[in-house]
């Protein structure tokens, strides 16, 4: 396997560093952390100091996989920096943006300046290809070899996503967006079910091995204050024009 390098310099912002070096390990990946400072201590935005694996002229670079990245809708935010990290890294990016039209497509040139080659798709066809994210990215793994999936959106998507994957055998990635309460794993309201056990989102993830997700109880958990969410809605609307 390829490995990974995830370059730190003084006033590195953890979200964007560290949280993709946590995905793409999860995901079976070989991170290695590589200071550019001279030394291993690197110092964070907020002050906090981590240890790189080495220094970045002991690497000796190698060869690069290829990966390809669907994001789904507001997804496509957080899966920026991993797009970003991966092909700093020195990876094949292929990166599936989608969404229901032209209107709800984000981060597009931030995506671009970071990939080997972006498909878009929509709904609706009014911009890119007219069809669902899934269909991209089959389009892909038809076409070459694909190592890794990382699939970050609306929980439907990245059960669908996850299907594909799991018939092509493709390792695959996802951040979980549940429903959290206290963030700190004793409200229970993030629960979800990972290869027949208990997780809970806010504290062992949000990233997880996609083909061990009960993507159904999750959805089902989702909608559990689907009224209240209407109802809110409806609310909202006269006050703000919606
Ligand atoms: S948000 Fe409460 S346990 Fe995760």
């Amino acid at each position: 396997m390829s490995k990974i390098y995830q370059f730190l310099a003084d006033g590195f912002e953890p979200v964007e560093a560290l949280a993709p070096v946590d995905v793409m390990r999860r995901a079976g990946l070989q991170v290695t952390t590589v200071s550019i400072m001279g030394r291993s201590n690197v110092v964070s935005a907020q002050n906090v100091t981590v240890v790189a694996d080495v220094l970045f002229e002991d690497v000796v670079f190698d060869d690069a996989s290829a990966l390809v990245l669907p994001g789904g809708g507001v997804g496509t935010a957080p899966m920026l920096p991993i797009i970003q990290a991966l092909k700093a890294a020195g990876n094949r990016v292929i990166s599936v943006i989608a969404g229901r039209s032209k209107d709800l497509i984000i981060l597009e040139d931030e995506v671009r300046a970071s990939s080997d080659e972006v498909i878009i798709m929509t709904d609706d066809g009014s911009y890119g290809d007219k069809g669902l994210v899934t269909e991209g990215i089959e389009r892909v793994i038809k076409r070459e070899k694909v190592d890794h999936c990382v699939a970050i959106g609306p929980a439907i998507m990245m059960k669908f996503v996850c299907k594909l994957t799991a018939k092509y055998e493709i390792p695959t990635v996802v951040s979980l967006n549940t429903i959290m309460v206290d963030g700190t794993g004793m409200c229970g309201a993030c629960r979800v079910t990972v290869g027949g056990k208990t997780k809970f989102v806010c504290v062992d993830g949000p990233e997880f091995d996609a083909h061990q997700v009960d993507f159904d109880e999750m959805m089902m958990r989702l909608s559990a204050y689907k009224s209240q969410e209407v109802e809110s809605f409806e609310n909202f609307k006269p006050m703000h024009n919606a």
